[in-house]
């Protein structure tokens, strides 16, 4: 079997495409503009990278976009202070602090003054509570791009079997609880899991967010599975040149596409549905904001 590639970069343009819909509705029907904060602390260039994408797609559809660069040297009590005035702040639906973030400051007291709210990464604790326990808060992006093309590829998941591998806090365990929503049977694997490879066999839905370039082979995938490939991979291409790299994913793709039913490649998989996520995640912390409910996306 060759597996049907899934388009994260198509996806995720229908996505931005319906989110300008939804911000155009907001703008002339209820005069509300949605807008997104997005703060980078220092200039770590795949960081400014990433922050750049982010600012320029908010402007495209249409919502505001507000940019705070900070220094590094700035104390967690002033990036604190910032958050909060941020989150008072009513032309701000949406705060995002660019991570990581220098040694010196606890990403978690960061991430914990944002109001829960305005947490469109979704990494409040409020957030990740109320996920885990079925509640209405903020999904984080990745995890919620993953759930958006299984539901698009698969439909109905109930009973299927989903191995997630890697247990971060930003992608592995809120995929599980998602995958659980969604009445999978999921497994959530890692560094310390025993035999990964009868694991991954076994599963209909694998998605791999583990940071490791092309850990999942080929003949670990049972027949007919969906694969998901979460990784972002850069490693030394001296073919390409010196000094060069190439992005890879946690997946041995030209392996995996042999035995998997639908897969995601890398680059154009899950990472533009990320972003397309992000402000999704928006135009929803907006309509709940302002307690509109008609806006469907
Ligand atoms: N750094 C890498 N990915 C992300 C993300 O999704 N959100 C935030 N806040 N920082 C990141």
């Amino acid at each position: 079997m060759t597996a049907q590639i899934i388009d994260g970069k198509a996806f995720a343009a229908e996505i931005r495409a319906k989110v300008a819909e939804n911000v155009s509705t907001l703008k002339s029907k209820y005069a509300v503009t949605p807008g997104l904060a997005v703060v980078i602390v220092g200039e770590d260039p795949a960081s400014t990278i990433y922050v750049n994408s982010k600012i320029k797609q908010t402007v495209e559809v249409g919502m505001k976009s507000f940019h705070f660069a900070l220094p590094d040297t700035i104390s967690e009590a002033d990036l604190v202070a910032k958050v909060k005035e941020l989150n008072v702040d009513n032309r701000v639906n949406g705060i995002l602090v660019q991570l990581p973030l220098p040694k010196h400051i606890k990403e978690a007291a960061v991430i914990e003054a944002i109001a829960p709210e305005k947490d469109v990464d979704g990494f409040h604790v409020i957030n990740s509570g109320l996920l885990a326990t079925g509640g209405k808060g903020m999904v984080p992006c990745t995890p919620l791009g993953c759930l958006l093309m299984l539901q698009d590829t698969l439909g109905d998941m109930s009973g299927k079997k989903a191995v997630v591998i890697g247990r971060s806090n930003i992608v592995g365990k809120p995929m599980a609880q998602l995958l659980l929503q969604e009445n999978c049977t999921v497994t959530l694997a890692h560094s310390r899991t025993k035999d990964l490879a009868s694991e991954v066999k076994q599963a209909d839905i694998v998605v791999a967010a583990v940071g490791v370039s092309e850990l999942v082979k080929g003949d670990w995938v049972k027949d007919g599975a969906t694969v998901i490939d979460v990784g972002m991979n850069r490693i030394a291409a001296p073919e390409r040149g010196e000094g060069k790299v190439r992005l890879t994913g946690d997946v041995a793709f030209d392996e995996v596409i042999e035995k998997a039913a639908y897969i995601t490649p890398v680059p154009g998989g899950v990472g533009p549905m990320t972003i397309a996520c992000l402000l999704r995640n928006t135009v929803t912390a907006a309509c709940r904001q302002a307690s509109i409910e008609e806006i469907e996306l």
